[in-house]
């Protein structure tokens, strides 16, 4: 049966998919009405598998004693097949054991299954995802690496739930400080094929501070005597021409000129190799086909205040034109009174195109929790005049994933000793260069499986296991709070992280390799859940799937990281309580390596929604 747009999608294999089902015909039966049954692990594996919980709410609302609600829906509920024992507890729980060949054919079924047992998506619409924003002529900084890290992670689990994905790169590659850059560089007869991201940076600074008129205007607007005014506007007279140049140099490449529009790209490929080559090194999916810049969006925005205007949803202030709110006293401002156009007209725009072409009813921005005002503005200004909605008039979700800083040790912005900001490629150089002699430093030990690798293959596990740490501390806790940036815990083998994980992973890996038996052998042999810690394992795996639909609902990617500490946890406490490659018996033996398998296969796919990779040795 299809699935009805408003009923949540249920992965098939995980037993509480059916738990629910029956349940819930249960308590219609008994109470007349549809109610969720709140199926949920149980809370200690002593009582059973899991747990309904809804007797106790239900009770409440009739009226009724919860224990006998709990009793007479247990009777009216169907158990065969699914449940080996059930029974009311405490207030009114009824604690659920599963059927072991239940848990067994489920697993089996999301081992089979190439998404892990997540289901596919009915949503035909895409899902957009807008994430890095670097500006052009900028070093990218610590924020845009959390835009990246996280859209990127949010990316990935929309496309392991089979959703259609754009990844949309909204570069600060339009207007006037970016022609002011591009004016100054050419007075300085700069060779732009030799020029580098700093000398951009560099370029871009100067220029601002070269075009600064800050004394003159501050004499003007104290009215200051003609005297005082004559001799600041000489003094002033460079900045003044600065600035004529750089507003020459927008309008031609306004207006297309070959020549600047040349010299304009050169700018935005130097930006965009540091950025590419920081994707690259983060395992994030980021490339030039995921530009769609501010100058993409340079030939709507007379379209914008157009439409804004004609549909009444903007009106004209001061020469300026404006959106006001109901509910606030801010308005938005979409252009100004000398007719130019803002951040926030180019955003409209970009709603625009993403929910009506892109056909995405998912937006989500990834973007410094400083902008907030922005976005709740253009969101409300989208949605007043009707852009919220795909082709088919679905009304999209629009929602700006707010990250916090990334602050250093003392608790404030991060900075280098020198005082500087972080660039981001320092972090990273930094990040690998831990990562490195954290793995160096454990392949001394002669015991370590890495003992005796060569030392190139020590330093490519090192900038995994680098890389990992900054991902996993970024991706791992409350997207919303500043986090601290500590690279010594961060890159520990022990404790809440990336390298933890990986760690749990490259052991598995061990374990199966060690054991000879080649995957064909393993993947055939069927499961025999028999001891408590292997159903404790099974249970969890069979989650994986719910957990990343919960991941795609909430956008928290944090549930990732815990589901899979949990699962390292509990692959610990399996392989220490049942022998596998020194299991008495064959069969056994081979059961058990198939739980491995399965184990160190879902790992593995829970790093790949952080883009973590899960080297085999470390
Ligand atoms: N370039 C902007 C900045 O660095 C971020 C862009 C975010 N995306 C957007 N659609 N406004 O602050």
């Amino acid at each position: 049966m299809a699935d009805a747009p408003s009923t949540p999608l249920r992965p098939a294999c995980d037993p509480a998919t059916e738990l629910d089902a029956r349940f819930r015909a249960a308590i219609h039966a008994v109470a007349g009405r549809d109610a969720d049954p709140a199926i949920r692990a149980s809370g200690n594996a002593k009582f059973g598998d899991y747990q309904m919980n809804a007797a106790m709410a239900l009770a409440k609302e009739l009226g009724k004693n919860p224990r006998e609600l709990a009793d007479a829906i247990l009777k009216a509920t169907d158990l065969a097949g699914i449940a080996s024992k059930c029974e009311v507890a405490g207030p009114g729980f009824i604690n659920i054991t599963l059927e072991r060949a239940v848990l067994e054919s489920s697993l089996a079924s999301l081992a089979a299954s190439s998404t892990f047992g997540v289901p596919p998506a009915t949503d035909p619409h895409a899902v957009v995802i807008d994430l890095c924003g670097v500006n052009v002529a900028k070093q990218m900084h610590v924020g845009h690496l959390r835009a990246t890290i996280i859209g990127d992670s949010l990316a990935r689990v929309f496309e392991r739930l089979g959703r259609k994905v754009w990844r949309e790169n909204h570069l600060g590659d339009w207007g006037l400080p970016i022609a002011m850059t591009l004016a100054k560089l050419i007075r300085e007869k700069r060779d732009f094929a030799r020029l580098t991201l700093d000398d951009l940076n560099a370029a871009y600074r100067g220029a601002q501070k070269e075009t600064a008129t800050d004394d003159l205007d501050a004499a003007r607007e104290f009215r200051c005597g003609p005297h005082r005014l004559a001799e600041l506007e000489l003094q002033y007279e460079p900045a003044r021409a600065a600035m004529e140049d750089a507003k020459k140099t927008l309008i031609r490449l306004q207006s297309g000129d070959a020549e600047i529009v040349r010299l304009w790209e050169r700018l935005i490929e130097v930006t965009m190799e540091q950025v590419y080559d920081a994707a690259r090194t983060l395992h994030c999916k980021l490339g030039a086909e995921n530009n769609r810049g501010e100058s993409f969006f340079r030939d709507r925005l007379a379209g914008v205040v157009d439409a804004f205007a004609k549909s009444g949803v903007a009106k004209s202030d001061r020469g300026a034109m404006v959106v006001p709110f109901a509910d606030r006293e801010r308005p938005l401002l979409i252009q100004k009174s000398d007719g130019g156009f803002l951040y926030a007209t180019t955003d409209l725009a970009a709603v625009r195109f993403r929910t009506f072409e892109l056909d995405g009813d998912l937006v989500v921005y990834v973007v410094d929790a400083r902008q907030r005002d922005h976005f709740k503005d253009v969101f409300d200004a989208a949605r007043l005049v009707g852009w919220s909605k795909t082709k088919d008039g679905t009304e999209a979700t629009l929602v700006h994933l707010g990250f916090g800083a990334v602050l250093g040790a003392d608790k404030k912005p991060l900075k280098t000793r020198s005082g500087e900001n972080f660039t981001l490629k320092d972090l990273l150089d930094e990040a690998c260069e831990r990562g490195a002699a954290e793995v160096m430093r454990r392949a001394a030990d002669p015991n370590a499986p890495t003992h005796g690798l060569a030392e190139s293959e020590l330093r490519a596990i090192g900038a995994a296991v680098g890389i990992a740490a900054v991902k996993y501390a970024d991706l791992s806790g409350d997207l919303t709070k500043d986090y601290v940036f500590d690279l010594d815990r961060m890159v520990a083998f022990e404790g809440d992280t990336g390298p933890y994980l990986q760690y749990a992973h490259a052991r598995i890996a061990s374990i199966l390799s060690k054991s000879g038996e080649t995957a064909e052998a393993i993947a055939r042999a069927p499961f025999a859940l028999a001891e408590p810690a292997e159903r404790a394992l099974a249970l969890h795996i069979l989650r994986y799937p719910q957990m990343v639909l919960d991941v795609g609902r909430s956008l928290e990617t944090n549930r990732v990281g815990l589901y899979l500490r949990t699962l390292a946890e509990l692959f610990n406490a399996f392989y220490q309580s049942c022998p596998v490659l020194k299991a008495d018996d064959a069969a056994v033996r081979l059961t058990r390596l198939r739980l491995c398998a399965v184990a160190r296969a879902v790992l593995a796919d829970g790093l790949s929604l952080y883009g973590i990779v899960a080297p085999e040795r470390m």
